[in-house]
């Protein structure tokens, strides 16, 4: 099916324009619900749907699903009957007077695809992480939030989970002091990474998805087959996904970046378990240099990554004593006066335990991330991982599987211009090709 004009049109070009989100409570009145429509509801678009409707200021307007099946819009459908359904997300966009507000919650790379024409009709976006696809589709829906002046949220909600939020306080307090280097990881395996190659042949489409070429997208076509791409496995692929490091940064390094006021790297270099151009790696290790901040020992701080199959950091690097056990995943902030050991999701420790028995940890209560952007939507309050935030969390990550790609090379990166200043086939990889009659129409 071909590509509706929301795709081609100009970023804003049908001049819409966000009702700001004061605006809109005025407009609407005490009693008036925020409309959200959601766009992917099975996975973790169920979550998304539920957690934004559990506010009782919002009315589900409208459901999105290619797949009609019981844990995508089967499920949704039962769930919120009054709801109207769509199975592609342009008609949804074609019908703007029925929404105000939009969850994102398809596989990575149609995010920017469905985020970008959203915010263009003024309707605020909660969009699941990894933000985007490639470094600079994170770069277009920062520059479009701020265009439109919708209210956004990156769904990183354990940004606001008691854990992070308590660990980022003591950090932020300098209770470890400056901080040295910082080690994050993610020892899990990866068990969508099922094959490694891209399969011969092809399966029928089932019945109930509704539409294989939109499933697809904006990504270079190819046969159905069963259990290989849809659902949850196409993470394993590049055209598709951004592997474990984009499936867990814009978790595990968000409390460093909140913690600590990260932005962009100066630098990053990568290396991986063996790459082809179609899956992710098994295994990963990605070395950042930040610029220094208040909260930091040295002009610079170092942040290393570390992913795949039973991947910790080195221990003799981590100063730690040796009854001290690694989470699966989690960040080490190495500090002048001790460490905080925080697990992914777990309350952080500080190290050594005997340096700080002393020290009275004050939980910093949870807050709700889905609600908090319905009601910031609504004009109260704001939301933590706005686009502002979560575009260049995403770009730093990003970077990340753009540095693996190209193995061994520290990358130079000047955030301001978009660039890779010393490798040419690492910045080609900021971007992407787009399908024929699917190209985003970028901001600017
Ligand atoms: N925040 C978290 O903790 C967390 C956890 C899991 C997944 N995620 C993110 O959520 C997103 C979805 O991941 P998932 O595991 O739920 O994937 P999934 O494949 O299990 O579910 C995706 C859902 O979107 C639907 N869908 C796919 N393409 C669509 C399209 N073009 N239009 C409408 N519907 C479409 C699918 O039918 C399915 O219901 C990803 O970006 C992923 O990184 C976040």
């Amino acid at each position: 099916m071909p590509a509706t004009g929301l795709t081609r049109r100009r970023f804003l070009g049908a001049g819409a324009a966000a009702l700001s989100a004061a605006a809109w409570s005025r407009a609407s009145g005490a009693n008036g619900k925020l409309r959200l429509a959601s766009v992917g509801v099975g996975g973790k678009g169920w979550s998304d749907l539920t957690g934004v409707a559990a506010s009782p200021h919002v009315a589900v307007a409208a459901l999105c699903d290619l797949d009609g099946r019981d844990p995508h819009m089967g499920r949704a459908a039962t769930k919120f009957p009054a709801a109207k359904r769509f199975t592609d997300w342009r008609k949804l966009l074609d019908q703007p007077k029925e929404f105000d507000a939009v969850t994102v919650s398809t596989p990575d790379h149609m995010h920017a695809p469905v985020a970008l024409p959203a915010m263009a009709l003024g309707k605020h976006v909660f969009c699941q992480k990894p933000l985007t696809h490639t470094v600079h589709e994170a770069r277009q829906l920062r520059l479009a939030a701020k265009t439109s002046g919708v209210v956004t949220q990156m769904g990183n909600q354990i940004q606001s989970h008691e854990a992070y939020r308590t660990a980022t306080k003591l950090v932020r307090g300098g209770v470890i002091g400056k901080v040295r280097e910082v080690h994050s990881w993610q020892a899990g395996g990866m068990r969508w990474l099922t094959v490694d190659d891209r399969p011969a042949g092809a399966d029928p489409v089932p019945d109930t998805l509704r539409g294989w070429d939109e499933w697809l997208g904006v990504a270079p076509a190819r046969p159905f087959k069963e259990k290989i791409y849809h659902d949850w496995n196409w993470r394993a692929w590049q055209d598709f996904s951004n592997g474990q490091l984009g499936d867990f940064g814009c978790h595990i390094l968000d409390p460093v970046f909140t913690a600590l006021g990260l932005a962009a790297p100066l630098t990053v270099r990568g290396e991986s378990s063996p790459l082809n151009r179609e899956v992710w790696y098994k295994w990963s290790v990605v070395s950042y240099e930040f610029p220094g901040t208040p909260l930091t020992a040295g002009k610079t701080l170092p942040l290393t990554w570390y992913d795949g199959d039973g991947k910790l950091p080195p221990r003799d690097r981590l100063g730690l004593a040796e009854g001290v056990k690694l989470p699966g995943a989690g960040s080490l902030f190495v500090g002048e006066k001790g460490s905080l050991l925080l697990p992914h999701v777990g309350m952080p420790r500080l190290l050594p335990d005997e340096a700080f028995k002393e020290v009275k940890v004050e939980k910093v209560p949870s807050v709700d991330h889905y609600v908090s952007w319905a009601d910031a939507c609504r004009g109260e309050g704001k939301t933590t991982s706005h686009f502002d935030y979560a575009g260049p969390l995403t770009e730093a990550v990003l970077l990340g599987t753009v540095a693996i790609r190209v193995p061994g090379e520290t990358l130079k990166w000047d955030a301001a211009a978009l660039k890779v200043t010393n490798s040419a086939k690492a910045d080609g990889l900021l971007r992407k090709p787009y399908r024929k009659g699917w190209e985003p129409a970028w901001v600017g």
